[in-house]
């Protein structure tokens, strides 16, 4: 596997290869997940980048950054265990050569304005700023990200459209744990007690799927809150949406494909997850 750390050193050995060229942006911590994009890159492209950088403009809580767990060592480990072709890994000066104060401003429009985009405000413009920045410096064919990031997926689809680009976006299944809880580098910040208790939000993400037909989800949003919060969790939504285009739905229509999504805090953790439910 060949890491680099500068933007011009993997161009110049990208530009003498040739077909293809998948890549899997992370912020490192990666888990079974993260290489499950991997893999799938590899069966779908000739060549595979995957990029570690934690981003510090997405971040609208700065403890939140401060505490990203980084295990860097073990995660070069296991990007070679999976024969990832190229690790980028740049420095927060290389990505962000004049700093991180003034940043591009794009135009998401009504993604911006619900769930996380409502929840963390300027999270979804610094994903699109540093998502820009990582497919300048790459230049894919081919870009896989995780549906665990459900909406994530559609501001970056919309970013694409903005930069008018044809790179294939491919989103892919969120893995979970034997347990249910949706995998993700937050889960390192969960004590293992804390890792139990936070399958509920998966329970409760079926629970609302098979009670569909038989109550209002106004009834089993207010229920499913209580019952997370009185488990200690501080639930900042459930919400029943449209998984295309994310419009919030009052109520079940099945006429329409369906997404429940979930943002809960568990011991300080923001934990947030998905079900498509038709
Ligand atoms: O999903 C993530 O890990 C990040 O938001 C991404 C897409 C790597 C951008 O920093």
């Amino acid at each position: 596997m060949y890491i680099f750390t500068k933007i011009a050193d993997l161009q110049q050995f990208l530009s003498s290869q040739l077909g293809s060229i998948g890549f899997v942006p992370t912020m490192g911590a990666l888990h079974i997940g993260h290489l499950s994009l991997i893999e799938k890159s590899k069966s779908e492209t000739n060549l595979t980048v995957c990029s570690i950088f934690v981003n510090p403009t997405q971040f609208n809580d700065k403890k939140d950054f401060d505490k990203y767990p980084n295990t860097i060592e073990a995660d070069i480990e296991k990007l070679a265990s999976v024969d990832t072709d190229v690790l980028f890994l740049p420095s927060v000066d290389e990505m962000y050569p004049n700093g991180t104060e003034k940043i591009k401003q794009y135009e998401i429009g009504y993604l911006d304005t619900v769930l996380d985009g409502k929840f963390r405000p300027g999270h979804f413009n610094g994903v699109c700023v540093v998502v820009h920045k990582l497919l300048d410096a790459v230049k894919p064919t081919h870009l896989f990200m995780g549906e665990k990031d459900f909406q994530q997926c559609l501001v970056v689809k919309r970013l694409l459209e903005i930069i008018k680009s044809d790179i294939q976006l491919i989103t892919c299944p969120t893995r979970r744990e034997p347990n249910g809880l949706a995998m993700s580098s937050r889960n390192e910040r969960l004590s293992k007690g804390g890792r139990e208790k936070a399958s509920a939000i998966h329970y409760v993400l079926k629970s609302i799927k098979s009670e569909q037909t038989k109550s209002n989800f106004a009834d089993l949003e207010s229920r499913f809150v209580q019952y997370l919060d009185s488990n200690s969790f501080e639930t900042e939504y459930i919400l029943l949406a449209d998984a295309n285009t994310l419009e919030l739905l009052l109520d079940f229509d099945p006429a329409k494909k369906m997404v429940v999504l979930i943002a809960s805090k568990l011991e300080g953790v923001r934990l947030i997850d998905n079900l498509r439910i038709n």
